[in-house]
């Protein structure tokens, strides 16, 4: 069983002594998934938005490269769904992708309706390309800080919206549930209080759990809190084994590991190991534009080849002017290190970037839990199969965001308007014992799920740091914690368990998950979703 049984709840909890709040549709994130949601709701319903920490601060608002939509008429929305597809390795839900394909220039246009301000190329919108797009279909803003711009422009919006709450560093603590529906959450407020929203219909877009990893370009709210509690909530998750590895993040020792955008390849850069060499020509016949996963494996055997910590990135070839202005906030980056873009190689190596699975969710953004929708980086949703497509998760965060809010909304419409607080609790007794050194826990999770639950797996070692999982876990998670950090561990603990358990039970090699003692893809056994069941049950399905 992964995890090992733990109590329900993260904190004990009695109604009778929490504070209470009310709302019709509660959105449990405030990144792009979450604030398109609330959007969505209409101006007559109350939404509240609870934000780990201040709204602005999320990956969506640190995505650099863009939003992919077919914007031009040299591309298709076939060529789109085919490279979604490509990217996936058999394993997209077909008519997931097609409505996402499908509705990304409407929800693009959305955007330039809200206020976001896209770069243009001669009056027309600016599309770049990224590896694994046949077509240049990327918008793009600020040259390379998309994310900040989309966020502002929505933030600006939601925050004038009279009928959304966004209450700011607040932490999601745990999904309420009565008879076998979701009515709501706990919190810990910035002020400490513990507060009960209940709620006709709750969207989860609480992000993803790349934190797990020490490499990563994910901002610290990137814990996994939103999948671990709907899974104590008796949620299904799914495709947990697959965990994107971005192939460039700044590799400068003392440096945070800042994102180097993949369209620096889209736009011409070179990446070459210690000796100069291009070894992506011959790798792949796109170069340096196939999708991450290659690429990102490539890069590992290049370091191994060359026994050098990092390869580099070259963009010296390029035309100087257009680098500094397409990118000129990886340039200060850059510089900050002595580094000149246009000129210098720049180090880079993978990280971890962005988790593909999640809460499993269907067309309609409805979880297997009643009452509970999810959008987002939280979600499963079939979109991105065993390896996400370049550019493609802002569309996801977009396109499911909205169908969670109408549909959300439109559940809460259909709720009785009196509420009656169910007669839920958790007064289980918590285990106490000797104080615990979090970080000393997290730092060893860290470098176990970077060895063995990286770029490459393998079985052995990933049954050997399961029982070390397992061992963690039989202590920390019987703890209660008054603290962020002991919530954020424990947490991370669950998801890490989740991931490793699908990662070992999948015996082949797909997308993202490269298993070095099964590295063929296996259509015949495998073309299938490895889920995890409430109760710790992991297990392939049809
Ligand atoms: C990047 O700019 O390389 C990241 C974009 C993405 O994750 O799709």
């Amino acid at each position: 069983m992964f995890p090992p049984a733990a109590p329900r709840h993260l904190v004990q909890f009695n109604p009778k002594k929490a504070l209470h709040a009310f709302t019709d549709v509660l959105v449990l994130g405030g990144g792009i998934a979450g604030l398109r949601a609330a959007l969505a709701v209409s101006p007559g319903q109350r939404v509240v938005v609870i934000s780990k920490e201040k709204v602005e601060i999320s990956n969506s608002a640190w995505a650099q490269g863009g939003i992919a939509g077919v914007l031009s008429p040299e591309d298709s929305f076939q060529d789109h769904v085919n490279d979604t597809l490509i990217a996936g390795d058999g394993l997209c839900d077909e008519a997931v992708v097609k409505m996402v394909v499908e509705e990304a220039p409407h929800q693009i246009s959305d955007l330039i309706q809200m206020g976001v301000q896209f770069d243009h190329h001669n009056g027309h919108l600016a599309l770049t390309t990224e590896g694994g797009h046949r077509h240049a279909r990327i918008v793009h803003a600020l040259g390379d800080a998309t994310g900040h711009e989309v966020m502002r422009g929505m933030i600006a919006r939601a925050r004038s919206a009279p009928n959304i709450e966004i209450k700011e560093r607040t932490f999601t603590l745990d999904l309420l549930t009565h008879e076998s529906r979701c009515v709501g959450v706990l919190v810990a407020t910035s002020r400490g209080e513990r507060l009960a929203i209940w709620a006709k219909a709750t969207i989860l877009a609480s992000g993803g759990a790349a934190r797990i990893y020490r490499e990563t370009t994910n901002s610290s709210v990137a814990t996994g809190d939103g999948m671990a509690a709907a899974y104590r909530a008796g949620a299904l998750l799914r495709d947990m084994e697959f965990m994107q590895f971005h192939p460039t993040l700044l590799y400068v020792a003392g440096s945070s590991r800042s994102l180097i955008s993949e369209a620096l390849r889209g736009e011409g850069a070179f990446l070459r190991d210690k000796d100069g060499t291009r070894f992506m020509v011959g790798e792949d016949p796109r170069e340096e534009r196939a999708t991450r996963d290659i690429v990102a494996r490539a890069i590992m055997r290049a370091m191994a080849r060359t026994r050098h910590s990092c390869v580099y990135l070259d963009l010296s070839h390029l035309n100087s002017e257009k680098v500094r202005s397409r990118f000129p906030a990886i340039g200060r980056a850059c510089a900050e290190f002595g580094l000149d873009l246009t000129k210098d190689l720049i180090p880079v190596r993978p990280g971890a970037h962005y988790t593909i699975g999640g809460v499993n969710t269907d067309l309609q953004g409805r979880t297997s839990l009643a009452g509970l929708y999810a959008a987002g980086e939280v979600s499963s949703t079939g979109l991105h199969g065993a390896n996400r497509l370049a550019s493609n998760s802002l569309i996801e965060g977009l396109v499911f965001g909205k169908i969670c809010g109408d549909a959300a909304g439109w559940e809460a419409a259909n709720q009785p308007d009196t509420f009656q607080v169910p007669p839920i609790s958790d007064e289980a007794r918590r285990e106490t014992g000797p104080e615990l050194d979090l970080q000393d826990i997290l730092n060893s999770l860290r470098s176990l799920m970077g060895r063995t639950a990286g770029i490459e797996r393998d079985g052995t070692e990933m049954a050997e740091s399961l029982e070390q999982l397992r061992f963690w876990c039989s202590y920390v998670l019987r703890r209660e914690f008054n603290q962020q950090d002991g919530w954020e561990l424990s947490n991370l603990l669950t998801i890490s368990s989740l991931m490793l358990g699908s990662a070992k039970v999948r015996e082949e090699s797909r997308g993202t998950h490269f298993r070095r003692d099964f590295p063929k893809r296996d259509d015949f056994h495998w073309r299938k979703r490895v889920t995890c069941k409430p109760g710790g049950n992991i297990c392939a399905n049809a």
